[in-house]
């Protein structure tokens, strides 16, 4: 259950059981994040060690989900729920005790939350994709070196480690001495992210778990569109894709699959699927939104600016959960994606909207619009002002 209607005072459910691609967007202290929240909370429950929840967390917020709510028991009670907190298993892509302080990690410990390095396989960024980190044209000489050395190893072994790129570079006859010192100078930078894997291939199934709450903090690291934010949104992306993609059709053979089905929920989206430009994310999460129903792949976007968001992906977005949006631009660009089922455009119904946890929630599948409140948190809500600063907040835009 998400919440209630406002006008009917009847639960609101989502029917999650097939692939969905959500929209979470709403003003800055509107409850996206909060909502996304209570989408995982309810994938947790109900699909249960079916579902793989996956969480790309810009603000490092996501962990507190291992706690109960306690602040809010006292709402749930009216709704009849009760404070729950949740298994956590932190992803932390690099070494945790550079990124964080010691006592940190300890409170982390302290709480429950079982942390973990995720680590990428080089051979799981194409050539192209180990261009663009570098910001190296691939019709240039440096593009030209990194890639012929990438393309290479990928043919010839299915592990490789950034130390084999250098290496492969090195050796490379054709390239410039210049060309080589200065790529030689990056994949070293890379290597010193400990983002790499330098021993095995580190499967997919080791990483995530079903039926808990799996954050990939990534909110140590720089964001922008060639940026480690983005690397590890690519390459966790393509692997998903194909990892799932080998596992629907073991399903349609009627043999086990390893992997169950994802939902991928990206908060601060704009970050990764920016409407102008590229990034290194970019296309991937193209592809879970256009292409991702065949395989069992769920994408939930949240941001604060819809009109920064790639316009292919929410064209895709077949769930709209909209809190207030004031902006022009932000208003404009969720109401070019009104239906004709709706009755009224969607700028209409935002326009509505009043208190913080009030949204609008648009569902392509079943043609219904509906205005409601967002149900109470049962595992604590990270980061954001207490409630009555929300509130007032709110108060503000609407004068
Ligand atoms: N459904 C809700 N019920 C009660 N309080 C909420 C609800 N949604 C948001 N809030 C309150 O509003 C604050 C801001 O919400 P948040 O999700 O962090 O905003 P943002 O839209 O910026 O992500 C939260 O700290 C929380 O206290
Ligand atoms: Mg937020």
């Amino acid at each position: 259950m998400l919440g209630r209607d406002l006008n009917t005072q009847k639960n609101v459910y989502l029917d999650a059981s097939g692939s969905r691609a959500v929209l979470v967007c709403g003003k800055r202290g509107s409850g996206k994040s909060y909502t996304l929240g209570v989408l995982i909370e309810e994938l947790v429950a109900v699909g249960g060690r079916n579902v793989i929840p996956i969480v790309v967390d810009p603000m490092g917020i996501y962990h507190t989900m291992v706690k109960r709510n306690e602040r809010q028991s006292s709402e749930l009670f009216r709704w009849g729920l009760t404070a729950q907190g949740l298994r956590v298993r932190l992803l932390i892509p690099g070494i945790p005790e550079e990124l964080y302080d010691p006592d940190i990690l300890d409170e982390l410990r302290r709480r429950g939350v079982e942390y973990t390095c995720l680590r990428l396989n080089p051979a799981d960024l194409t050539p192209d994709g180990w261009c663009d980190l570098f910001d190296a044209d691939v019709n240039k000489p440096m593009g030209i070196v990194l890639f012929r050395a990438v393309q290479n190893l990928s043919e010839e072994q299915g592990f490789f480690t950034v130390h084999d790129i250098a290496r492969s570079v090195e050796k490379d006859k054709r390239a410039q001495d210049t060309s080589k010192e200065a790529l030689l100078n990056r994949l070293e930078g890379a290597a010193r992210w400990h983002l790499f894997s330098e021993e095995s291939y580190q499967p997919l199934d080791s990483i995530f778990e079903p039926g808990v709450v799996n954050v990939i903090d990534v909110s140590r690291l720089e964001s922008g569109p060639q940026g480690r934010r983005n690397l590890i949104v690519s390459v966790v992306g393509r692997n998903l894709f194909r990892a799932r993609s080998d596992a629907r059709l073991r399903e349609e053979f009627g043999l086990a699959a390893e992997l169950p089905r994802v939902w991928l929920a990206l908060d601060e989206a704009h970050q990764f699927a920016p409407s102008s430009g590229n990034s290194l994310g970019k296309q991937q999460l193209i592809r879970w939104a256009k292409e991702g129903r065949q395989p069992g792949l769920s994408l939930v976007v949240a941001t604060q600016q819809p009109s920064a968001i790639d316009r292919e992906i929410l064209s895709q977005c077949d769930v709209i959960l909209s809190h207030k949006l004031t902006t022009r631009d932000d208003v404009m660009a969720l109401n070019s994606l009104s239906q004709d089922y709706m009755g009224s455009e969607l700028r209409n119904y935002i326009t509505g909207l009043e208190r913080v946890g009030q949204a609008v929630l648009v569902d392509d599948e079943r043609e219904s619009v509906s205005v409601m409140q967002i149900r109470p948190r049962q595992s604590q809500h990270g980061g954001g002002t207490v409630a009555s600063d929300a509130q007032n907040d709110y108060d503000i835009w609407q004068q």
